[in-house]
């Protein structure tokens, strides 16, 4: 078997996607941001059970950054990420510079209304123009037939499912269940951002969503009560901010009035300057996580 190739440039990508096309393979897409975990593995995993030939992003996008955001410092670890993505099987990985995915003179982006008004929306001007940008030209750049992205990003998982339903792109998006420690805390590349002390108060996330559960599979109907019953769990760890704690519709992402079927419950927790996000869906019939 092939070793694992890697490319710097569109040019490059675009050839070996097409030389695995034309050896009958079909294409899987699994775009990051590098500072690889369990979290991706668990995507490039699905994308080798489907058979596909794997294609790995890494792309530290700055659009989708705010000014005062973690851009700078978010974690890079290249040689790691590549014997990582070795390890798991990928057969490609795309390591563009920021001057190949944005030259000079790049004016279009691209703007996914109304499932971006709610949750981490109002709270990251931005954010997810950038990510469905980058996203769209990651999609035009591989032309996967699937791709693949973590349950743990839920809105950014729809805000992509809604995007490539409204331009016709032709590929399949696979959402991929959230991978946790063992304690609870949801794998994420910015849980290298805390200390010791803020690491443990970080279970109050998934701890509010175990509580958001049981309270709704017990009976709450009142998405408000749920809300306070998981910023109660919330506060009890001294967070630095909290963004928002909210339960909302799964498809919509719209505030409810009342919980008559499946729910999003959502949360987005600051500890310390570092800000960590968390979400379930909650069937009141208590059907699995
Ligand atoms: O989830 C991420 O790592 C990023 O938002 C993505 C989808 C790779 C776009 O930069």
């Amino acid at each position: 078997m092939a070793g694992m190739e890697i490319a710097r440039t569109i040019a490059a990508t675009r050839a070996a996607v097409a030389t695995a096309r034309r050896a009958g393979r079909t294409i899987g897409c699994v775009p990051t941001m590098g500072a690889l975990h369990a979290g991706h593995l668990s995507l490039v995993e699905a994308a080798r059970r489907d058979g596909t030939f794997v294609v790995v992003t890494i792309f530290v996008n700055p659009t989708q950054f705010g000014p005062h955001e973690d851009y700078a410092r978010y974690p890079r670890d290249e040689a790691g990420d590549l014997r990582q993505c070795e390890r798991a099987g990928a057969n490609l990985v795309f390591l563009p510079s920021v001057e190949e995915m944005y030259p000079p003179g790049t004016v279009t982006t691209v703007h996914v209304a109304r499932l971006t008004a709610t949750l981490c929306g109002p709270c990251r001007p931005g954010h997810f123009d950038g990510v469905a940008t980058v996203v769209t030209k990651l999609l035009n750049i591989v032309q996967p037939d699937r791709a693949y992205f973590g349950r743990k990003d839920y809105q950014q998982l729809a805000v992509i499912r809604q995007m490539v339903r409204d331009l016709n792109t032709p590929v399949e998006i696979i959402g991929c269940p959230t991978v946790r420690e063992p304690d609870g805390l949801a794998m994420s590349s910015r849980n290298a951002y805390l200390t010791p002390d803020e690491r443990q108060r970080a279970l109050a996330l998934s701890r509010a969503l175990i509580a958001a559960r049981e309270a709704i599979v017990g009976g709450e109907r009142d998405p408000a009560a749920v809300e306070a019953t998981m910023r109660a769990v919330v506060e009890a760890a001294r967070p630095t901010g909290i963004d928002y704690v909210s339960v909302v519709d799964p498809v919509t992402l719209q505030p409810i009035e009342r919980i008559a079927g499946p729910v999003l419950a959502a949360l987005a927790v600051w500890f310390g300057r570092t800000r960590l996000i968390d979400n379930v869906v909650v069937d009141p019939i208590g059907d699995g996580p």
